[in-house]
């Protein structure tokens, strides 16, 4: 079976098309290259330079393949606010062309890149997939509209599973090396906190939230475990259902139990402050995964400190190179 991976070129995308090789999938790639990295494309997959808002690169990418595994989209929460109307044509845009160019080609499975920020400020812990959604960013307003239109589309004859993902971290090291996290601006706690320095201490966003040490609490997936799942996703698609399927580990750990975890790791202290709370931020976000493990059969087997000590290796083989 050949997959397309659009946005193979990421972080996550690189990842699923490294595991997909290994497991004998043959990969097509679409990436625009706008924040992924073509060196990231492992050196089996086909790789075409092009952009989702342009149909004929679509229909170049998407020839030969019976399935798509759909990354590609503008993911920074904080820019979204700033950019709407980019997030909306991009990410509902981009969507309509693929889903159309899909329907053109008669390819019918599809696995999206859903997200948390779906559900915005949950009224309950741990959030299901049937909590309700009230996106608080123009990010997860595009995420949740896409989710929509993919529901629509299986009405008539699309396969899919939208996979709203949590906190996802670690690295994936494979046969073309580690396969890092390389965001420019970085935002995330673990690659951060990494790069934490004496001159330079790692912000703490806060510690006077309603939780145990007044940090705000997360539920940190593996990028391998979160890819486990996707390929997972791709071998139960059924014909004209789109299920939606949370993935993070269901255990949620605070700031400052992270920063104790990559402590350990590292065998030093994180030089850290604490800052005024950062905007947009909710408390605490915990995964209900009991519908991943049912349906897909998957449980998330790595554990925060191999997520941070992967994390770790990832940034300093990327530094070395
Ligand atoms: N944090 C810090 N200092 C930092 C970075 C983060 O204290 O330098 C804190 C944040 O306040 C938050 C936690 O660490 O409490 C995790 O923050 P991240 O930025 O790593 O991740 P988010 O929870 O903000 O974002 C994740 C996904 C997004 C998704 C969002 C949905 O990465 O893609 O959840 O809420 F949109």
């Amino acid at each position: 079976m050949r997959v397309l991976v659009t946005g193979g070129a990421g972080y996550i995308g690189s990842t699923a098309v490294a595991e997909l090789l290994a497991r004998g999938y043959e990969v097509s790639v679409l990436d625009d290259c706008s924040s992924g990295h073509e060196d990231a494309v492992p050196s089996g997959a086909t790789f075409i330079h092009g952009s989702l808002l342009d149909p004929a690169s679509v229909q170049r990418a998407i020839a030969g393949c019976q399935g798509v595994i759909h990354f590609a989209a503008k993911s920074l929460v904080g820019e979204s606010v700033l950019k709407p109307e980019l997030y909306h044509e991009v990410n509902v845009g981009g969507t309509r062309i693929l889903l159309s160019e899909m329907r053109k080609a008669g390819i019918t499975k599809l696995v999206f890149s859903s997200t948390a920020a779906t559900y915005g400020e949950p009224e309950a812990i741990p959030i299901t997939e049937d909590s309700s959604t009230n996106p608080t960013s123009p990010y997860g307003s595009t995420k949740l509209e896409v989710d929509r239109m993919i529901t629509e589309a299986a009405k008539s004859g699309i396969a899919a599973i939208s996979l709203r993902y949590f906190n996802v971290a670690g690295a994936l090291q494979s046969e073309g090396g580690w396969l890092a996290e390389r965001h420019d601006p970085e935002t995330h706690l673990i690659p951060n906190l990494l790069r934490a320095s004496v001159e330079s201490p790692l912000n703490i966003f806060g510690d006077d939230w309603p939780t145990q040490d007044g940090t705000c609490i997360r539920d940190y997936i593996h990028v391998v475990d979160l890819i486990d799942a996707h390929i997972a996703a791709l071998e139960k698609l059924e014909m004209s259902k789109h299920l939606i399927i949370n993935l993070g580990s269901g255990s949620g750990y605070s700031v400052m139990e992270v920063i104790r975890a990559a402590s350990k790791v590292l065998g030093r202290e994180i030089p850290s402050k604490i800052t005024a709370r950062r905007a947009g931020d909710p408390a605490i976000l915990i995964a209900d995964i009991s519908k991943a493990k049912t349906i897909l059969g998957w449980s998330p087997l790595r554990s925060i400190e191999q997520m941070v000590s992967d994390t770790w290796e990832s940034q300093n083989a990327a530094n070395r190179s």
